[in-house]
């Protein structure tokens, strides 16, 4: 999955070494990321002139790299860690929504700014959430929803939780409960998309997204009223419940 996947990316910057890459974090998107820096540090994949814009970020963390890794669970620390550190893209040119921000609306309008005026988003990359987001669009987030602050379902809260606060040791009373999220119109906007989603837990909500009805109680339903090229890329297991394959 992942070689797939960081192979369509790597793709798009030899054509395109310019381009605008979408990307994403949570578990699901190590591997690719992974991948990404090995073809950086073994087949000299440059990302000297890639610009990047990540869909979300919690709202009231923010990177603090006087802290360990674990201890900082901001989003902008996770694509510092596990991508952009390890590859030659300039920090200035990769932009995630800012959780410390004193005027969240101001600089949610600003983030859609930065996107348009890069040239739109020629490659996003999506994960799944257990409850069908996108970004964290939750259920009930218009499709044509724009970059906002979003509050987390309890089923976000306890998964994130599971997967990343508790293996740090944070308690659970520590976790941002509000997010700041590229809408899912924005998204839709992006030129192409891959999203990626492996184990048995994103069965269900895999079938939902791609062949249930097209409803915003499953933001990533919105897959089907997408108008440009999106590559999906399940392992085995996330695939279980389809029908249709
Ligand atoms: P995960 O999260 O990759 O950690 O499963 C996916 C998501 O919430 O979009």
């Amino acid at each position: 999955m992942s070689k797939y996947a960081a192979g369509i990316i790597a793709d798009l910057i030899r054509r395109k070494p310019d381009c605008v890459l979408g990307l994403a974090t949570g578990s699901t998107p190590i591997g690719t990321y992974r991948e990404l820096i090995r073809l950086h540090k073994e087949e000299g994949l440059d990302f000297s002139r890639v610009k990047t814009f990540n869909l979300d970020e919690y709202l009231g963390i923010g990177m603090d790299l006087s802290k360990p890794y674990h201890l900082d669970q901001s989003y902008a620390r996770f694509m510092y860690e596990e991508l952009f550190k390890h590859i030659n893209i300039k920090l200035e040119n990769t932009h995630i929504p800012d959780g410390l921000t004193k005027n969240p609306e101001e600089f949610c309008k600003a983030y859609e700014e930065e996107i348009k005026k890069a040239g739109g988003i020629d490659l996003q990359v999506l994960g799944i959430g257990g409850d069908g987001h996108w970004g964290f669009n939750e259920p009930g987030s218009p499709f044509t929803s724009r970059t906002r602050v979003e509050a987390l379902t309890k089923q976000t809260i306890d998964d994130n939780y599971e997967a990343f606060y508790k293996a740090a040791g944070i308690p659970k009373e520590e976790m941002p409960h509000y997010a700041i999220t590229m809408g899912i119109g924005t998204i839709l906007e992006a030129r192409s998309a891959i999203m990626l989603a492996n184990g048995a837990k994103k069965a269900d909500i895999v079938a939902k997204a791609l062949e249930g009805p097209v409803t915003n109680e499953v933001t990533a339903s919105a897959i089907q009223i997408y108008k440009g090229d999106i590559t999906v890329i399940l392992d085995k297991d996330a695939a279980s419940k389809l029908k249709n394959l």
